[in-house]
């Protein structure tokens, strides 16, 4: 069951010109909430913007002796709450429903878990990774950015014992070009009979272009879709993602609550393509 709290901010900081985390104290929240869920926010008091805007829970805040105290949310700065967010001082209230929507399935050994992250959709990856590395899951993460200055949180993850594998459209860190294409390699080298989970999570592009790999392959993908999300209840559908039915047809389905993890193979990519 989600809680609606006016959770207080309890730090913030910023990570470039448009990117901050965020942290709340929210600790029903965060003790509730799985990889992959995330939280409807109302960053400002009045009606602009109006609606509350979906983030996924980036960290899990806790206290001294270890018991969930809040979380953090990695914003990247594109209109009115995101702004807000940005700006957001210590001691202020932000409105936050959750934790909402189903969450990654996190994968046991021998499988490894491969992250799949394009620019702010680092954002889940955080708690999945820390899941997977509590398992003992060899799990690397595919991380594509626009620039070097645009790679958050890389020591974070190396701490974990997670392998990276970088990307810039640039090419000032790791190698120049989009993360499928590292991706791929990967993927055509490794042994068919080694298990392995994708997860993704990005630009819709990317989430397609990851799942095409997955299927050429064979493997199985978990993506975290975006969608423009209204309420995140399931009032409004506002956040419809078309799916292909057994019949050979399709159907939607709501991302704030058949998803945002939804398994790749049976999303219909083509308006993404
Ligand atoms: C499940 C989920 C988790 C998310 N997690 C994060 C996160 O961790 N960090 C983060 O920074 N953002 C995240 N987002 C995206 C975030 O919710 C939007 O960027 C949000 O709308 C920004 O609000 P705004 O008021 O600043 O800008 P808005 O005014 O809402 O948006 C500015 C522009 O971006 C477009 N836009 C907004 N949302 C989307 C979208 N989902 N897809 C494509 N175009 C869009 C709008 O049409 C508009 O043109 C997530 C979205 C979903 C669905
Ligand atoms: S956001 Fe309203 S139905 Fe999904």
């Amino acid at each position: 069951m989600p809680l609606d709290v006016a959770a207080r901010v309890v730090g913030n900081r910023p990570l470039s010109r448009d990117y901050n985390v965020l942290a709340l104290a929210a600790p029903a929240i965060a003790a509730a909430a799985a990889p992959g869920q995330f939280v409807m926010v109302k960053a400002g008091a009045g009606f602009d913007p109006l609606l509350r805007r979906p983030f996924s829970i980036f960290e899990i805040l806790r206290d001294d002796r270890g018991t969930p105290s809040g979380l953090t949310i990695l914003s990247k700065r594109i209109g009115p709450s995101t702004r807000l967010i940005y700006d957001a001082r210590e001691g202020q209230r932000v409105d936050c429903l959750g934790p909402l929507g189903r969450a990654f399935t996190v994968v046991d050994p021998p499988a490894e878990g491969w992250l799949v992250a394009g620019g702010v959709g680092l954002a889940p990856f955080a708690t999945l990774a820390q899941a997977l590395r509590a398992r003992g899951v060899k799990t690397t993460l595919f991380y594509g950015a626009r620039t070097a200055a645009e790679l958050f949180y890389l020591e974070f993850f190396r701490g974990l014992g997670v392998e990276l594998v970088l990307t810039t459209e640039d090419g000032s860190a790791g190698e120049r070009g989009r993360v499928v294409a590292p991706l791929d390699r990967r993927l055509a080298s490794r042994e068919a009979s080694a298990p392995l989970m994708l997860y993704a999570c990005g630009p819709e592009g990317m989430l397609a272009a990851t799942a095409r790999a997955a299927a050429k392959f064979g493997r199985p993908c978990q993506v975290s879709v975006e969608r423009v999300m209204g309420c995140g209840l399931g009032g409004c559908y506002s956040c419809v993602v078309p799916m292909r039915g057994d019949d050979g047809g399709y159907h939607h389905v709501r991302a704030c609550i058949s998803g945002p993890v939804l398994a790749a193979d049976q999303i219909r990519w083509d308006s993404a393509e």
